[in-house]
């Protein structure tokens, strides 16, 4: 009988403490490229509107105004992004990159699309099963085509349909990343 006692006791507390498992808090990261620092103001909106790590994606050899001149074919924007397969280095200095659940990804729209240097940050670090969701900044264009490209180029990551955030408040960011979740 007190055998039967004493595990039932056991029983109790471990279904006690099933009962009581809290949920995982989910680890945000906002990680961005920013060529002249516009992407750079609202991701560090996004990172604390969502409690996100704020992670600031380096390119080994920093751009010049005179390799963001989209009016000549020959400066370094235009060459790299005429070539898809371009991979501009990075500086790889993201520490524990497998610990994040949901990875927003900032960006200038450059030719439509996002910068190559994006593709080389996704190859470096690869984020299978991840939750992964763009925004971006521009002069214009939206950030439809990035989604699509890269939905395509790397199957293996959860993609959530990202937004370009030109001209949006704190509050704005706050109510589409809420919806994220
Ligand atoms: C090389 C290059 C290409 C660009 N291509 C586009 C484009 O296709 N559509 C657009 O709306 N804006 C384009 N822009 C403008 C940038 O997307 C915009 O100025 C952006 O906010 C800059 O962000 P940043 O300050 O974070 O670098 C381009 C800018 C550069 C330098």
């Amino acid at each position: 009988m007190k055998h039967i006692l004493l595990i039932l006791a056991a029983m109790t507390q471990v279904l006690t403490a099933c009962g009581q498992n809290p949920k995982k808090e989910m680890k945000t990261l906002v990680a961005y490229f920013s060529a002249t620092g516009t992407t750079e103001a609202v991701a560090k909106d996004l990172a604390a509107v969502t409690g996100g790590t704020l992670y600031e994606i380096k390119p080994e050899v920093t751009y010049t105004a005179a390799d963001l001149d989209w009016r000549n074919k020959e400066s370094r924007s235009s060459v790299e992004m005429q070539d898809k397969s371009s991979r501009p280095a990075i500086v790889r200095d993201l520490k524990e990159a497998d610990s994040y659940d949901r990875i927003f990804i900032g960006f200038p729209v450059w030719w439509y699309t996002a910068p190559t240097i994006i593709n080389t940050f996704i190859e470096a670090y690869g984020f299978a099963g991840k939750t992964v969701i763009f925004f971006a900044t521009s002069g214009g264009s939206t950030i439809d085509k990035a989604n699509k490209d890269f939905a395509a180029a790397y199957p293996k990551i959860n993609w959530k349909a990202g937004k370009t955030l030109n001209g949006f408040s704190k509050t704005d960011i706050k109510a589409w990343a809420d919806k994220l979740k």
